[in-house]
């Protein structure tokens, strides 16, 4: 398999994408989950891989992301931190893992720096500014995340675009605000009108990566499996870019049907064994018998 990286190899951390907001360069992101793609993910070029707890939904099949757990989450930063050498890792805080109290947030968030991140996500707004702090102040960057916040799926009613009115476009930007002054090195802008987020962007002084925010974010980031077409059913904000489900189930197909017809494993998958080796074991074993000679 060829990973070969498509950049000049130089590390992506949080000034690589301070910088990319103050030149107006666009900033991209995925997520993994694992080590084969966050391999692929790092040659590609993104600057940043975020261990989303979409890993909930789209790899441990749960409904919601609420089920994922710290531990759970810890075992698939450290496969990612495996595989990539070059792009910035932001860890997803899961639900529970940060909303009780500042003191076990900050543990946490260091126990994804010491799983190999450099980063982590929380959901919030300026409620979470406090914790926030706190987090930055042990020296563990953060990264915002207002707007559609999955983990507050029962409280939305569902999965709804926000700010879609005067008053909540302005809590937006305040959220957006409050998270800036509490140190967070970028925000996370899901689901939410292309105008609010535009502002907001022009705003505020760190990038803002936006999800169903429209083109005037600072950045972009979509999950893996719905890019490449390995979960169903996507929201209407995602591009696929590949039909990796048909792809998967087409070789899957072609497999069992070689298996069946006895055209795998063939001779170049096979171990040889020399003539006369072979004449030794049939002396001390008696000639095969019938069935095994007519395969
Ligand atoms: O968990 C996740 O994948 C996310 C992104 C969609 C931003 O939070």
């Amino acid at each position: 398999m060829s990973a070969r990286p498509e950049t000049n190899g130089a590390k992506s951390t949080i000034l690589t994408l301070q910088k990319k907001k103050e030149d107006g360069e666009r900033i991209s992101v995925l997520t993994a989950y694992d080590y084969p793609t966050a391999r692929l993910l790092d040659a590609s070029g993104v600057d940043a891989i975020l261990v989303g707890d979409s890993l909930a939904m789209v790899v441990l099949g749960h409904e919601t992301t609420l089920s994922v757990t710290m531990e759970e989450m810890l075992h698939h930063a450290r496969a990612v931190a495996r595989g990539a050498s070059r792009a910035l890792l932001v860890g997803d805080m899961p639900f529970l893992s940060y909303q009780a109290d500042t003191a076990e947030a900050v543990r946490n968030a260091g126990r994804f720096l010491q799983a190999g991140m450099h980063a982590v996500k929380i959901e919030g707004g300026r409620e979470y500014a406090d914790t926030v702090y706190a987090i930055v102040r042990a020296g563990i960057p953060v990264m915002g995340h207002v707007g559609l916040m999955p983990q507050s799926v029962r409280r939305l009613g569902g999965y709804r675009a926000q700010g879609k009115t005067a008053e909540s476009a302005r809590a937006l930007l305040d959220d957006a605000l409050s998270l800036e002054a509490a140190g967070c090195f970028a925000v996370v802008l899901e689901s939410v009108p292309d105008k609010v987020a535009t502002a907001i962007t022009e705003r505020l002084r760190v990038p803002t990566i936006g999800i169903g925010a429209g083109a005037g974010t600072d950045g972009q980031v979509l999950v893996t499996h719905d890019l490449l077409g390995l979960f169903d059913p996507v929201p209407r904000f995602v591009r696929r870019y590949a039909r990796l489900d048909e792809e998967i189930v087409r070789a899957a197909r072609a497999y069992r049907e070689d298996v069946e017809r006895g055209r795998f494993p063939a001779e170049e998958h096979t171990v040889a064994m020399p003539e006369e080796e072979w004449g030794e074991f049939l002396a001390t074993v008696g000639p095969l018998p019938a069935r095994a000679r007519d395969r």
